[in-house]
């Protein structure tokens, strides 16, 4: 198929007569249009055998477009070099198009900025402190409560014929542990879902009013909640996170308020959408491949390689953001200074030269140097915790149900290119 053709191609330049004619910049162009939600693994392959540096220009802007990136040895590179930023806001796109971009962006570029946008040494100071907050031994210690959470939404299915392993277990899990590590109160779970999914909606919204007023509704409230929260704990401390980084910021004076605010939400967020999706796309990988669900009910004990297999095979964050700080040659091109990049973490697990049979579930392969969780200076703080808490929900689920089915073979997909997870996924237990 020649490339020229084919959706991925870059869209036709357009000279509109006025600046606000251009309309809203979609920075996620290249990747939500190099396939469907429902497999965009072909079209990965396809674009990293014939075009692994995929320049989209910007219509209507002549500075460096979005380069979207699929080989493993790129995104590996780009991943670990400093000359690639990982804020936003230092892209000639971003700063000179601010206007035209989603309301996260802009928010990002007003100040209030996590350590997830943020270069050394900035990045390094936040994420020290949070790790000091968000420490081996707080993980450790929600194990107990973990396995305790899913039997109890275990039990709450009870011995039904059927039950959306999305809404009963994949989506409270994970919101309530993340709830009561952090400190807040738990029985809101379902708030932070709704709240959380109204941002991930609004960015996913056709209508660009719709986007900036919606996420823009979410973040007050999320923000509100939590400036209480953080309120109470400075009066009352307690043993929880948010009163570990208060006590952070209060000893060495190196968080301001915004960043303990941000912090504080980032860790809330983060802690539930992408669990949820590796506990959902895993099942669903693992009942579409019938002999890996058999060999993990036999011999449980591969539970550890099977998540890795898991998080390469499909994975919850299937792409995130840098900025060429300046001209970086890799294999085969130069990434122009200004350049926004795309990195396609769910294209560079697939990818043959790394992985052997990369579309094939293994769930014994070893090594797995796949890059669910980033890698470098980004690297996810909360993998322990996901693999933990995806650890104990597949344990539980297949003692619980020896005869797991699917009821629809195609379940649906939210509307997201990026955090890549199911609306639903209905299963059978007979
Ligand atoms: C299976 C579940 C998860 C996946 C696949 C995942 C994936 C990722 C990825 C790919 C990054 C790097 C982004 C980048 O380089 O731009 C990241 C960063 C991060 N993740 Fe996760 N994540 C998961 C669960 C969690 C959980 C449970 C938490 C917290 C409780 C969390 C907190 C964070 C934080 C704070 C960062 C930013 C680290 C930094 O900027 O230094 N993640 N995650």
């Amino acid at each position: 198929m020649a490339a020229q053709t084919h959706p991925i191609s870059e869209p036709e330049a357009k000279t509109p007569e006025k600046s606000s004619e251009l309309g809203e910049i979609d920075l996620l162009l290249p990747l939500r249009s190099s396939g469907s939600l429902e497999s965009p693994y072909p079209i990965y392959s396809l674009l990293r055998t014939v075009r692994p540096h995929l320049e989209m220009k910007v219509p209507g802007y002549d500075g460096p477009g979005v380069w979207l990136m699929t080989r493993y040895e790129d995104v590996h590179a780009i991943l670990r070099d400093p000359r690639f930023s990982a804020d936003r806001t230092r892209a000639p796109l971003v700063r000179d198009n601010l206007e035209r971009l989603p309301a996260f962006v802009q928010q990002a570029a007003g100040g209030l900025r996590t350590m997830l946008v943020m270069d050394p040494p900035d990045h390094t100071r936040v994420r020290k402190l949070a790790n000091k907050a968000f420490t081996p031994r707080r993980v450790e210690a929600l194990r107990e409560r973990t396995e305790a959470i899913v039997e109890e939404r275990l039990d709450a299915i009870g011995d039904a014929e059927r039950f959306d392993l999305i809404h009963d277990l994949a989506e409270p899990v994970p919101a309530i542990v993340i709830a009561e590590l952090l400190g807040v109160p738990a029985e809101d779970h379902r708030q932070f879902r709704e709240w959380s999914s109204a941002l991930i909606r609004a960015l996913a919204s056709p209508n660009v009013e719709d986007r900036v007023e919606q996420s823009n509704q979410a973040s007050q409230k999320i923000f509100g909640y939590l400036a209480a929260i953080i309120a109470e704990r400075r009066k009352a401390p307690r043993d929880d996170l948010i009163s570990a980084l208060i006590a952070a910021q209060e000893e060495q004076d190196a968080l301001t308020d915004a960043e303990l605010l941000a912090t504080s939400n980032l860790l809330l967020l983060a802690g539930h959408e992408t669990t949820t999706n590796l506990i959902g796309n895993g099942m669903l990988a693992l009942l579409r491949e019938p002999d890996q669900l058999a060999l993990l009910r036999a011999e449980p004990e591969r539970i550890d390689t099977a998540i890795e297999e898991l998080l390469r095979f499909d994975g919850p964050v299937q792409a995130t953001v840098r900025v060429a700080l300046e001209d970086v040659p890799l294999k085969g091109c130069v990434v122009p200074k200004g350049a926004m990049v795309l990195i396609n973490i769910g294209a560079a697990n697939r990818d043959p030269e790394v992985f052997a049979e990369p579309d094939r579930l293994d769930i014994t392969r070893s090594p797995n140097p796949h890059l669910a969780f980033g890698f470098g200076t980004h690297f996810c703080m909360g993998a322990p915790l996901a693999r933990l808490e995806g650890r104990i929900a597949f344990d539980a689920l297949l003692r619980r149900f020896p005869r797991l089915s699917l009821v629809d073979e195609t379940p649906a997909y939210r509307p997201n290119p990026i955090l890549r997870g199911l609306s639903r996924l209905e299963l059978s237990t007979r």
